[in-house]
C-alpha cells in the first residue's frame, strides 16, 4: 500500500458505515487523502463511489464513522457550517448542472457574488481569467445551449474552480466525452494539480487513472479492496482489480 507516510493526510476518513433500507453501500471505508495527489476512486457500478464523494461535501451524511478535512470533524456538519468547507472543497457535478438562462459569465460569476465580496471589475476578471484555464476564452457571453456537452462540462468545472478550492472532487468528469473534451479534462486536472490542489475523481476511464492520477482506491461491495500507486493497481494480481482493468466485466 503506497500511502506518503511524511506527509499529514488532508481529508481522512474512518470507519464509513452508510445503508439505505436494507442496501448496504458502506462497510468500513478507511480513506486518507493527501495534499497535492490526484486520487481516483474505482470500481464497479453501485459500490458506492459517488456517495463516498458526495460524503465528502456533506450531501450524503455517514450512519457512522467520521470524515475530517484538516483534523476538523465535518461528517456531521449543518449546511450552514458547511458552507466554509464546500469553499475549500468543491464538487464538479457530472453535467456541469449549469444555470441554462444565464450566460456562461453569469454562471461562473453566481458563486463569486453569494459567497465574495469582489467588485463587479474583478468579478469579471476573474471569471475571464478562470474560462482561459478551462481553455474557453471568449465564451462568456453564450449560454449553455450555445456549448457542445464537452463545453459545458468544461464551464461546470471552471464555476467549481473559481473559488480557488484547496480539493476537487470529480464524479466522472470524463463519462461520455469524446477524446478532445477528455483530454481538455485531464489537463484541467493536471493543471490545478501543479497548482497545488488536490483531487479525488471517480472514474472508470483507464486512460484517465493511468494518464492523470498518482493513487487509486479500488471499491467493491462497499470496501476499499486495493490502494496504490496507478502502477501497482495496474499490476494488481488482485482479480477483480485485473478484471475491471483488463475490460473482462465491463
Ligand atoms: N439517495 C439514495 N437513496 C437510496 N439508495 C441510494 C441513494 N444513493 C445511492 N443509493 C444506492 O447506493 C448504492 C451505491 O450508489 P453509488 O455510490 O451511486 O454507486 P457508484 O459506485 O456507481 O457511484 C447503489 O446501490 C445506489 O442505488
Ligand atoms: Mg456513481
Amino acid at each position: 500500500m503506497a500511502e506518503a507516510k511524511d506527509k499529514t493526510p488532508l481529508i481522512e476518513m474512518r470507519g464509513i458505515h452508510k445503508k439505505y433500507g436494507s442496501k448496504i453501500v458502506h462497510r468500513g471505508i478507511d480513506l486518507n487523502v493527501y495534499p497535492g495527489e490526484v486520487l481516483a476512486l474505482m470500481g464497479g457500478s453501485g459500490c458506492g463511489k459517488s456517495v463516498l464523494l458526495r460524503m465528502i461535501v456533506g450531501l450524503e451524511k455517514p450512519d457512522s464513522g467520521t470524515i475530517q478535512f484538516r483534523h476538523e470533524f465535518i461528517e456531521n456538519l449543518s449546511e450552514q457550517n458547511l458552507v466554509p468547507v464546500r469553499k475549500k472543497i468543491a464538487y464538479v457535478f457530472q453535467y456541469g448542472a449549469l444555470f441554462d438562462s444565464f450566460s456562461i459569465k453569469e454562471n461562473l460569476a453566481y458563486p463569486l457574488r453569494e459567497h465574495t465580496k469582489l467588485t463587479e471589475i474583478e468579478i469579471h476578471e476573474k471569471v475571464l481569467s478562470t474560462l482561459d484555464q478551462v481553455g474557453l476564452k471568449g465564451t462568456e457571453n453564450l449560454y449553455p445551449s450555445d456549448l457542445s456537452g464537452g463545453m459545458q462540462r468544461r464551464v461546470g468545472v471552471a464555476r467549481s474552480i473559481i473559488m480557488n478550492p484547496e480539493v476537487i472532487l470529480y464524479d466522472e468528469p470524463t463519462t461520455g466525452l469524446d477524446p478532445f473534451n477528455t483530454q481538455q479534462i485531464l489537463k484541467i486536472i493536471l493543471k490545478l494539480k501543479s497548482t497545488g490542489a488536490t483531487s479525488i475523481l471517480v472514474t472508470h476511464d483507464m486512460t484517465a487513472i493511468f494518464s492523470v492520477t498518482d493513487r487509486v482506491a479500488f471499491m467493491k461491495e462497499g470496501e476499499i479492496v486495493a490502494l496504490g500507486t496507478r502502477d501497482e493497481i495496474k499490476n494488481s494480481k488482485l482479480k477483480e482489480v485485473s478484471n475491471f482493468i483488463h475490460g473482462e466485466t465491463y
